[in-house]
């Protein structure tokens, strides 16, 4: 299946098995001032996690586009993406996991047609300190299913990541862990916010055994290590708590959320450990081999990272942000100005936007209307940021060199100078500092910061 077949038919399948479709969601919600972006389904829906009435009733589905900006760092491996679409499914206080699990399976392996011997999956080890309860449960169900497919159905405790990548999981298909298992949108359970609710999950993984094992993350593989063989293509949340002062209270349902990956299970279903090679990206990916004449194999990062960047900024360009020194503002001119960074390396040095959009727009047609409907907007938008940067980049990267050379120490007032008079994003400069193994003091970060306060305060009192 392809990736829009997939979509396509999860909602079927959901609208099949009673639930509502929901219309998505804006990249940047109007009325929660708590996030950036919309970084999953849920937030949309968080008043009905807490208890409200949906009006369309107790089973939905969705699709939503989602951002997640702290993944930026990681684009360029053959996984991270900041725009994502997630498959969404909501029990709000109907269902639970005897229905949950078995469903996602079924569309995993039927719908989907993922091989069964593939799929690991990975569950709650519970909290004694918290009085939360391990979730034999699910694993309890996932046995289940794993038997009646014939295939092995061991589980073992891995506790941690860490732990895991010492001793790997021995081949188990149920695995598991503590806080990995724990989802709210803040992460685990320490880090939620009084209010928000949360629960323990059960994620499912894709093993791609053609897929070496990387041991610079941990010595042996398991369902949560980076270290190439599984990937995460969904979760269930149950949400069944709510944190308080001085803990967890019970929600007034039991809420299920599902939350599955569509790039992620395309690339699992034409068997490719890289996303970049499935229907929504490779036609982008192509179009820069086209303008660069390099290959993907030769330029595999720079092409992942400005893919993937301009993607994003297409999306929050057609949801109405515009780059900005502020908020989402700010992350929307670090995507551009980092895909300008790195189409540079594509030896692409007059700004790609007006090639790339057109290629999403189409890409994306029969979905998402809205960006071809926009296409000449959207285009001159980016334009006018990539134009800004690419003007200034390259003195930019010139003065970085300058200020390292010889193995100079590079302080926070030549970072400065790069973010105030060439316009480089301070991740990137930094970014940059470390892919030219420049020596940064330790000290950088405060002075920068001293300059840019002082800098704000300038620019006030003039205003004024
Ligand atoms: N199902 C919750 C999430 O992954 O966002």
């Amino acid at each position: 299946m392809d990736a829009h077949e997939v979509r396509q038919a999860f909602v079927d399948l959901l609208v099949e098995r009673g639930h509502v479709l929901i219309t998505r969601s804006p990249l940047v919600l109007r009325d929660d001032p708590t996030t950036l972006f919309t970084g999953s389904g849920m937030q949309p829906l968080l008043p009905y996690l807490l208890g409200a009435d949906h009006p369309d009733g107790t089973r939905l589905c969705d699709v939503q586009p989602c951002l997640r900006a702290q993944d930026m760092d990681d684009v360029g491996d053959n996984r991270h993406t900041t725009f994502f679409e997630m498959l969404g499914n909501w029990s709000l206080g109907d269902y639970s996991k005897a229905e949950q699990i078995p469903l996602v399976w079924h569309f995993l392996t039927d719908v989907v047609g993922l091989e069964p011997d593939r799929i690991y999956v990975s569950a709650f080890i519970g909290d004694p300190e918290r009085g939360i309860p391990r979730d034999d449960e699910s694993a309890a169900i996932w046995k289940r299913l794993f038997i009646e497919k014939g295939i092995s159905s061991d589980s073992i405790d891995l506790g941690t990541e860490e732990h895991g990548n010492e001793v790997g999981n021995g081949g188990a298909r149920i695995a598991f862990y503590g806080h990995k298992n724990w989802w709210s949108r803040a992460g685990g359970p320490d880090a939620m916010p009084v209010g928000d609710p949360g629960g323990p999950d059960s994620e499912i993984f894709y093993h791609f055994p053609q897929v070496e094992h990387d041991t610079r993350f941990g010595r042996f593989p398991h369902q949560n290590s980076d270290g190439g063989q599984y990937l995460e293509i969904g979760n269930s949340v149950f949400m069944m708590f709510r944190r308080t002062e001085d803990g967890f209270a019970e929600l007034p349902r039991h809420n299920v959320d599902f939350g599955g990956g569509l790039e992620r299970i395309a690339a699992a279903s034409v068997d490719s450990p890289d996303v970049y090679r499935i229907s929504l990206l490779r036609p982008t990916v192509e179009r820069l081999e086209e303008l660069s004449g390099k290959s993907y194999e030769d330029a595999t990062v720079a092409m992942r990272v400005v893919t993937d960047h301009l993607r994003a900024a297409t999306f929050l360009a057609a949801d109405g942000v515009r780059p900005g020194n502020h908020a989402q503002g700010y992350v929307m001119r670090r995507l551009v100005r980092r895909a300008v960074r790195f189409a540079l390396d594509l030896g692409l040095t007059e700004g790609v936007a007006q090639h790339i959009v057109p290629t999403v727009a189409r890409t994306y047609a029969g979905v998402y209307p809205e960006v071809a409907e926009n296409e000449a907007a959207i285009i001159a938008v980016l334009q006018k940021e990539e134009k800004a940067f690419a003007r200034t980049m390259r003195k930019g990267l010139r003065l970085l060199r300058k200020l390292g050379a010889g193995g100079a120490v590079v302080g926070g007032a030549g970072l400065f100078e790069l973010h105030d008079t060439f316009g480089m994003p301070i991740e990137l400069s930094v970014e940059e500092a470390a892919r030219l193994d420049l020596v940064l003091d330790p000290g950088w970060r405060a002075e920068y910061d001293a300059l840019l306060e002082q800098q704000q305060a300038r620019s006030r009192a003039s205003q004024r």
